[in-house]
């Protein structure tokens, strides 16, 4: 199972990489407002050299022709460049145009297993199904998840399957149970992931036993 990281925060990138827990990066409009930088280009490339993998940038037209001329400007950046389009009737067009040049698409704000069917129709090498804000209006996040990988497994569709929007460890569990190929995680939760309370308990145990044997030994 692959990792993303769901930020366009270049420090925790560089952190988590190091950890050797980054095979990606998804970024969006709200990332990188948050990240504070407007030089989006400039800081797409500095991700793209730091992961050496998929690095998503979104595009920000709304129609046809101003998507596909704007992926075709982000994935100039950088051979690692994929290009996030949003799951519309104008976004469809603008999937099969940069998927017909060669350029690889994150269809993203994807929210049905029919949307997630015509994006891989459409040539789409990525969906991002948005599992938290699913289950934030009382729909089951996962539940998409698990539709999705078995539609795709029924025609074999080689579209990638990110699960994005995670908000807690057990959606990075429920993902690797269902065969999604990919979580997009933000840095927040890659961190509690490794976290577990008998883990520290353990180890203060073992700790205090080793002093112990070392105070013995005098
Ligand atoms: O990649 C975008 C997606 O992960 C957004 O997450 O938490 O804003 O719903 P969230």
């Amino acid at each position: 199972m692959k990792f993303f990281i769901d930020t366009a925060d270049l420090a925790a990138i560089r952190e988590i990489k190091a950890m050797g827990m980054c095979d990606g990066v998804t970024t969006n409009p709200s990332l990188m407002a948050k990240a504070g930088r407007k030089d989006t280009d400039a800081l797409l490339k500095e991700i793209c050299a730091v992961v050496q993998g998929p690095v998503s940038g979104e595009v920000t037209a709304l129609d046809t022709d101003g998507m596909v001329a704007e992926g075709k400007r982000l994935a100039a950046l950088d051979k690692h460049i994929v290009v996030k389009v949003p799951t519309t009737y104008e976004g469809l067009k603008a999937m099969a145009e940069l998927a017909g040049a060669g350029i690889a698409v994150n269809a993203t704000l994807v929210f049905s297993v029919n949307q997630a069917l015509l994006v891989a129709k459409a040539g789409a090498a990525y969906v991002s199904p948005f599992v938290g804000r699913l289950d934030d209006v009382g729909e089951d996040g996962m539940q998409l998840i698990a539709d999705i990988v078995e539609v795709y497994d029924n025609y074999g569709y080689e579209t990638e399957v990110i699960v994005a929007s995670v908000r807690h460890p057990m959606h990075v569990v429920d993902s690797a149970l269902l065969g999604a190929h990919i979580a997009t995680i933000p840095p927040e939760v890659i961190r509690k992931l490794v976290a577990h309370p008998l883990t520290d308990k353990g180890l203060a145990a073992f700790m205090a036993d080793w002093e112990k044997l070392q105070g013995g030994g005098k």
